[in-house]
């Protein structure tokens, strides 16, 4: 295995790197504090090509490999945990769908819109009483005519409400359990869609977390995605590759609160001396940067085997188990070397700590992620 970046990841790490300290660290604080989701940046980063990093160009992407995705999702974690979801999301279980389900021509009139960030996607699979166990979801679509009409109740939509086009996930046939589930493309303006309220959260504060309502909502035959029946295997093979786009996300959180203790080790004095001078906040620093550089080896092999068309199912969710897992332990210890300062808000860490909290839930909860690499051990 290669673990070096080739020219072209390095360009985008180094491109991404920039855009992050001149665009996004500067205000990370204020959306996270005013709950602003950062459209703005959204659209900036639609100019520089972040919104279709690995969507071929001949649909209007960028062209670039899955690893240079990743890089991004992670640089752009490193300044805000939220504009990293946004794009995660976009990408990962809202625009890859389409490009790997879609007939040509949902991906001519998608993916461009997409790409481009003129338009943003959002992923509706969860309900309120279907989160782990996802096939038992209770959304209805039902066939009449050119059109099937859904009617159901969506939970914790990530980009809800400032989405232009809803993957959403609805079964044709209840009895028949997964196999009953089928996707469709519903764009924001259909009639009977409506965004509910946004959920308050703990972290992630500039991305939205709301209800999507279907009542009798109208989706013309030609956007159902895949075939009647697939969609639970569209949802569970995007949200492999999703759930790598999550342990990048980590991995970028996790990063911040390392950089962030570090450099305060080197100037806070105690005892006459900088606090890392101590042998215990060096044991702290060393395992924080262990269990990074051990996140990152397995999100960009987990990407790797992606790239190589191998399987990656069990990797990616190591990489999002073990990433995500590293990020709660590696922000508590940030916290734990502010000391006090650490738990207020003028320092950056306690933010961190809020938002890599959910890396261990969204996409699968850690649980249901070694559920996934149990049943893969010895296959
Ligand atoms: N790729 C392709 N197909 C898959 C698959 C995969 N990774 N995983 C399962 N399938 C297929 C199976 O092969 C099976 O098909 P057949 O019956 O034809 O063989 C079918 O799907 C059903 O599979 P299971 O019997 O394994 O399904 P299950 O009901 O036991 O569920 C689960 C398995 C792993 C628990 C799954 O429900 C799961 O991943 N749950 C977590 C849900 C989740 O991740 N939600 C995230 C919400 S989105 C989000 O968080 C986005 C955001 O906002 C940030």
């Amino acid at each position: 295995m290669d673990f070096q970046l080739n020219r072209y990841q390095l360009m985008m790490q180094t491109m991404v790197r920039g855009f992050v300290q001149k665009e996004i660290i500067p205000i990370a604080s204020i959306t996270d504090e005013t709950h602003e989701f950062p459209l703005e940046t959204i659209r900036k980063m639609g100019k520089l090509g972040l919104m279709g990093i690995p969507i071929p160009e001949e649909y209007g992407g960028a062209g670039s490999d899955f690893l240079s995705y990743i890089l991004a999702i992670e640089e752009i974690a490193r300044g805000c945990a939220s504009t990293a979801v946004i794009l995660a999301v976009h990408t990962s279980v809202a625009t890859f769908p389409i490009l790997y389900f879609g007939t040509e021509e949902q991906k001519r009139n998608y993916l461009p819109k997409l790409a481009s960030g003129e338009w943003l996607g959002a992923f509706a699979l969860t309900e309120t009483h279907a989160g782990s166990d996802a096939a038992s979801l209770q959304t209805t679509a039902v066939r009449r005519g050119d059109y099937y009409i859904l009617n159901g109740t969506k939970r914790f939509i990530t980009n809800a409400g400032y989405a232009d086009i809803y993957l959403v996930m609805a079964s044709v046939d209840l009895a028949k359990g997964p196999h009953g589930v089928t996707s469709f493309l519903v764009e924001k303006d259909t009639p009977g869609l409506i965004v509910g309220k946004r959920q308050g959260k703990m972290g992630l504060n500039g991305s939205t977390t709301c209800e999507v309502i279907f009542e009798n909502a109208m989706v013309p035959a030609e956007n159902i995605l895949g075939a009647e029946g697939q969609g639970f295997k569209v949802a569970m093979s995007m949200l492999d590759g999703g759930r790598i786009g999550i342990g990048a996300q980590a991995l970028g959180i996790a990063q911040a609160a390392l950089d962030e203790a570090l450099a305060y080790s080197q100037n806070r004095v105690q005892f006459n001396q900088v606090i890392r001078n101590f042998q215990g906040v060096q044991f702290i620093l060393a395992d924080m940067a262990t269990q990074i550089e051990a996140s990152r080896l397995l999100v960009y092999q987990a990407a790797s085997l992606r790239m190589a068309g191998l399987p990656y199912t069990k990797q990616a969710s190591m990489a999002k188990m073990f990433a995500s897992d590293t990020a709660v332990k590696v922000t508590t210890d940030a916290v734990q070397i502010f000391g006090g300062y650490g738990y207020c808000k003028e320092y950056k860490v306690e933010r961190y700590m809020r938002d890599a909290k959910i890396t261990q839930i969204y996409e699968g909860t850690n649980q249901i992620q070694r559920i996934v690499v149990a049943k893969h051990l010895g296959a």
